[in-house]
């Protein structure tokens, strides 16, 4: 066995293909960080119809087979198509059956057959390529099932001596459906469906549950987000279980990819700059980000930036409740985000009574999330649950003041600014309180407004911040080394 070991990723989504939030983000930025450390990796998705076709393209083909799946013996079709990118290498699993349709995400109904065939189809590609991994790496309720494949139907088999870790990214997302329908599309054992491994009650299976149980190791995005799912209030029904596994739960809090969100290189911005000429570029980024969105072109303006998933995790009923009071005649606020409908009109209606002092961008657009986290000078996260977040990380390396709520990983990340010593990330508040968030948003910006110097220092200090991978990309590393016999000691 080499020093280093090898790793499989699986999971639903991964920057650049595929992307609807940090879990492709995490994706595509832990392995890369992986492989600098020497490690090999590779990253098994779903080749969906919505890739990009410039990523299509750049495909290998590397063979087929089918693949029993359903209760009843189904044969699906399994086709790998590899491409490599810096020392990463990714096998798409093609099935149009299964993957062309969605964004890439489609309904429960759909997406519980779906990802079904993909836990177990990971591991049949494993065993095709005759690439056996140390770890499976496993992400999220999608993949859930193959740790589960992994102890049940390919125990035999080569890819049957590998670990597995099963990453929790968010866990309100679960693969819940009736007993019924997971036993025909897994195909697994009638006496996993007799013991509680996957049961809710006597109706209703889970698949996170199922894998929770299975997988060797349990990691989740943040030691706070770790400590909190224990419990009754962040637990989504599954704290008892959580507990119950606590021994083999870890909390590992994300990074980003530095040289992906870079303010010195960015191609995206107008003015890139460093922490040496933040104050003038970041001002230069405001006007375009003012001009591009049509709000009132002064650089001397507090823009609050929001880049989120417009849903009830955000945090947005909060920010819904105060907004008329949040803003001031010298405060403009940029919304970019998609999501439930409640969100969207909300902040649409803002946008229609505010001209020139709000917008409203309620669509995912990558170059726009640059320029908003470039051009503006705080960001707010007021998040209800919070298993990571990714954006108070991006926004830090902006230099942009991170605006938080303190729950999971934001409460790990950004330190409060404390108007003794003048130190600190970004301000924060603890319960879950709208005026609770317009008194942060007042303190924030009466620091910028009345205390410049101290503002411009936590910029500073924010840019300074160390948000890369390398500590937890070695922190995964331990757990992987962990779990290799003769690697252990
Ligand atoms: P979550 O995974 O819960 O959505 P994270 O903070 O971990 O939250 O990650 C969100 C990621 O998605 C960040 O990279 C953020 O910049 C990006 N993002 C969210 N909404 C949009 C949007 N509308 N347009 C572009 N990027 C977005
Ligand atoms: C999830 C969480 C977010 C986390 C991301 C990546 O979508 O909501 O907090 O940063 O996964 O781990």
């Amino acid at each position: 066995m080499s020093n280093h070991p090898r790793i499989a990723f699986v999971g639903s989504e991964c920057y650049p293909f595929i992307k609807t939030g940090g879990l492709g983000d995490v994706m595509y930025a832990l392995p890369r960080a992986l492989v600098r450390e020497g490690d090999e990796v590779r990253v098994i998705l779903p080749l969906y119809g919505c890739m990009p076709q410039k990523y299509k393209d750049q495909l290998e083909w590397k063979g087929s087979f089918m693949m029993d799946l359903t209760q009843d013996g189904r044969e699906f079709f399994v086709g790998i198509m590899e491409m490599s990118r810096d020392g990463v290498i990714y096998d798409f699993i093609e099935n149009r059956e299964f993957f062309d349709w969605g964004n890439p995400y489609t309904g429960l109904w759909e997406d519980i057959p779906k990802y079904c065939y993909f836990a177990k189809a990971a591991l049949a590609v494993l065993n095709y390529l005759e690439w056996i991994p140390d770890v499976v790496h496993c992400h999220d309720w999608q993949a859930a099932l193959t740790p589960v494949y992994l102890r049940t139907r390919f125990a035999g088999t080569p890819v049957g001596a590998a670990r597995s870790v099963l990453t929790i990214h968010n866990l309100r997302f679960q693969g819940r459906c009736s007993i019924d329908h997971l036993k025909y599309w897994t195909g697994l054992p009638q006496e996993l469906f007799d013991y509680p491994v996957f049961k809710v009650n006597d109706q209703e299976a889970n698949m996170f549950k199922g894998g929770l149980a299975y997988a060797d190791r349990i990691t989740t995005v943040s030691e706070t987000y770790a400590q909190e799912i224990q419990t009754d209030f962040y637990g989504e029904g599954l704290n008892s279980h959580l507990w119950y596994h606590r021994e083999k739960l870890l909390g590992i809090v994300n990074g980003i990819d530095v040289e992906q969100w870079d303010s010195r290189t960015d191609p995206l911005l107008p003015a890139a700059y460093g922490r040496d000429n933040v104050t003038e570029n970041k001002a230069k980024n405001k006007r375009e980000l003012q001009r591009r969105l049509g709000l009132q072109e002064d650089s001397g303006k507090f823009v609050l930036g929001l880049v989120s998933r417009l849903t009830d995790q955000k945090g947005l009923d909060l920010v819904d409740a105060v907004f008329q009071q949040m803003l001031d005649e010298n405060t403009q606020v940029v919304v970019l985000g998609t999501g439930d409908a409640r969100y969207e009109g909300a902040f649409r209606y803002y946008e229609s009574a505010h001209r020139g002092q709000v917008c409203a961008c309620i669509m995912y657009d990558e170059s726009l999330a640059h320029l908003i986290y470039a051009g503006a000078d705080a960001l707010m996260v007021p998040s209800l649950f919070e298993p990571c977040g990714l954006t108070q990380l991006i926004a830090m390396r902006y230099g942009t003041v991170p605006i938080v709520r303190e729950t999971g990983g934001l409460k790990d990340t950004v330190a409060p600014y404390n108007y003794e010593t003048k130190e600190g990330n970004g301000f924060t508040f603890d319960r879950y309180e709208a005026g609770l968030l317009l008194d942060t948003v007042q303190r924030a910006r009466q620091v910028y407004e009345e205390d410049r110097a101290s503002w411009d220092r936590m910029v500073q200090r924010d840019m300074d911040k160390d948000v890369s991978w390398i500590h937890s990309a070695r922190q995964y590393q331990a757990l992987y080394d962990s779990l290799r016999p003769n690697q252990e000691g």
